[in-house]
């Protein structure tokens, strides 16, 4: 059987068969994947389910979403409403799947994608209403827990939270004022650590977290209480 290059997932090569593309069912979105990215997790939803409660008070504006992989979590937030969906990745494959996933529910009118880093994305304008982030959150010497997952899709680094202190940093940057960030993490311990750290250096600071059996999510809004002009 013919190999595939090693490319994105950090794991050993995956061969033809493995890379063909599955369905996955998220709300009401059909999301295709395959097992060089993130298999979309069901709990999931629940990050775009609060994205979209808070969308309906939120400033005018497009969404951000960081860390997108085949990006369920941003469609299902902005599906059925008007906003402008961003999806970003570092992995090409992902944001490949992210956009022909918008295509297949109907979304591509409000929905692009961009094959860049976290980093890379705190040069787009000062403009985003919402910022979803979904970064790797399992601590390097944890990973191997996950045999099945891409690497480059968990890893966080030593404590698990290098990711998502760089969504923080990428968030306080683009946000419009009145903005705000749900940020996706492993443990309540990465949130009251490097993450509440990183808001208090860029400006953001939790208001809301809402603990899962699978992971937290947290809301964070401007630490000076900043609303849209
Ligand atoms: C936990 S997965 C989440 C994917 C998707 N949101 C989901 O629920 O299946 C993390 C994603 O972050 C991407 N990623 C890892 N490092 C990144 C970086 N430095 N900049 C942008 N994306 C990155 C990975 O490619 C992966 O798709």
């Amino acid at each position: 059987m013919a190999m595939t290059e090693p490319t994105t997932t950090g794991r050993a090569p995956l061969d033809d068969r493995e890379v063909r593309p599955r369905t996955a069912y998220v709300g009401r979105l059909e999301i295709q994947w395959d097992p060089r990215i993130l298999e979309p997790r069901p709990w999931t939803a629940e990050q775009s389910r609060w994205a979209a409660s808070l969308l309906t008070d939120l400033p005018p504006g497009p969404v951000l979403e960081l860390c997108a992989g085949a990006g369920h979590i941003g469609l299902l937030a902005v599906a059925g409403t008007r906003r402008e969906l961003v999806c970003v990745d570092i992995d090409p494959v992902a944001t490949e799947y992210a956009a022909a996933n918008a295509r297949r529910n109907g979304l591509a009118a409000q929905v692009s994608t961009r094959t860049e880093s976290i980093a890379d994305a705190a040069e787009h304008p000062t403009s985003y209403s919402l910022v979803l982030a979904d970064p790797p959150w399992v601590a390097s010497a944890e990973t191997g827990r996950f045999p099945e997952d891409p690497l480059r899709a968990i890893d966080g680094g030593a404590d698990g939270s290098a990711l998502a202190v760089d969504c923080v940093r990428t968030a306080g940057r683009v946000l419009a004022p009145g903005g705000a960030l749900v940020l996706q993490v492993g443990t309540e311990a990465q949130l009251d650590g490097p993450v509440a750290a990183a808001g208090r250096e860029h400006g953001l600071v939790e208001v809301e977290r809402r603990v899962f059996e699978r992971g937290v999510l947290a809301l964070l809004r401007h630490a000076d209480g900043e609303v849209s002009g």
